[in-house]
């Protein structure tokens, strides 16, 4: 296992201080992916309300192939890999040399990565701990290259970081790679608040982790009985906006980023943002880094694509 740069802690940490003192005031989405974050998604993905991961997963059972001829790729590189089920569609599909799998959450890439590793003997998995947004200097080099980024995580940043990551990803490819996009669509809102706001909590639960996580590593002093789960649709940014909405005025100390926050009741904590594409909106972000769409997918009811660039 590798450990790119910023896995270490201090780029994370001084990004929270900028975050916090946000109007509104947000927790960075890394903070959801410690072990037991990482658990907590994958309990997400089996939600029938969370559609994503099996409308991606139609979509690359059919489509597996045809990303195979189009890229003939040796080297898989997955950004966010997380547990990379859906992977595995790839990686029956393509004639590969390496995968890489790359991730913020140690604990759940050491596992996943030796569940593939086990599963494909074949091919040579070489995990790096790392943050997409930062580390793309310590991808391998060796091509044609597929770099993947699937089960929307795209949508977890705001625009301006995916311009500046579709930026770095664009400098990093060469003529002979690819990437490869999982993005959920713009929907009706109440099947998008279903998706985020499910009957067992399983979601409130992933999102409050993020302030024990803060709690565990910043000293802070979120108290889970002060806060209550927030997720909504915001229509004019078409991003679920997920927050933890102050039930009273209070003030919340962070000792490792030297800050006491003041709550008004009502006030929001951001913990994260999941934006719905747009086949129109997402080939004009793609421009500015010269990149276009190859293909565009769907799933049989139009809620999730699965996009390859270059
Ligand atoms: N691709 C998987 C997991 C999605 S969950 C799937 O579709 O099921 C999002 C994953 O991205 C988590 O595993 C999280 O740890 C990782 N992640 C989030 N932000 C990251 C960052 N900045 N750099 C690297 N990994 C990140
Ligand atoms: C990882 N990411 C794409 C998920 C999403 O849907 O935005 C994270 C998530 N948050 C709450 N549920 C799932």
């Amino acid at each position: 296992m590798s450990r790119a740069p910023s896995a270490v802690r201090p780029d994370l940490f001084e990004a929270t201080r900028r975050t916090l003192q946000r109007e509104p005031k947000e927790l960075p989405p890394v903070w959801l992916y410690d072990e037991r974050g990482s658990l907590l998604y994958e309990s997400i993905t089996r939600l029938p309300d969370y559609y994503l991961p099996r409308r991606e997963a139609e979509i690359l059972a059919a489509r597996a192939r045809a990303i195979a001829a189009q890229t003939e790729a040796r080297t898989l590189v997955e950004l966010g890999s997380g547990n990379a089920r859906n992977t595995r569609f790839l990686l029956d599909a393509l004639e590969l040399e390496r995968f890489v799998p790359f991730d913020v959450s140690e604990q759940m890439l050491r596992t996943s990565a030796s569940a593939i590793a086990e599963a494909y003997p074949q091919v040579s998995v070489e995990p790096i701990v790392g943050d997409f947004e930062h580390d793309l200097g310590a991808l391998p080099t060796e091509g044609p290259r597929l770099i993947a980024l699937l089960g929307s995580t795209l949508g977890n940043l705001y625009p301006e970081q995916r311009a500046e990551l579709l930026a770095s990803l664009a400098r990093e490819l060469r003529e002979d790679d690819t990437l490869l996009l999982g993005l959920d669509l713009v929907k009706d809102a109440a099947r998008l608040e279903a998706a985020y706001f499910d009957r067992a909590g399983v979601t409130e639960a992933f999102v409050r982790n993020a302030l024990a996580a803060a709690n565990r590593e910043l000293g802070a002093t979120f108290e889970q009985g002060r806060f209550g789960y927030e997720p909504r649709w915001d229509p004019e940014h078409e991003w679920m906006d997920i927050a933890l909405r102050a039930l009273e005025a209070h003030v919340v100390a962070v000792p490792e980023l030297k800050l006491e926050l003041a709550f008004r009741k009502g006030e929001r904590l951001r913990v994260e943002i999941s934006s719905k594409f747009r086949r129109d909106a997402l080939e004009r972000e793609l421009e500015p880094a010269e990149l276009s769409v190859r293909s565009w997918w769907t799933d049989r009811r139009g809620d999730f694509a699965v996009a390859l660039a270059s």
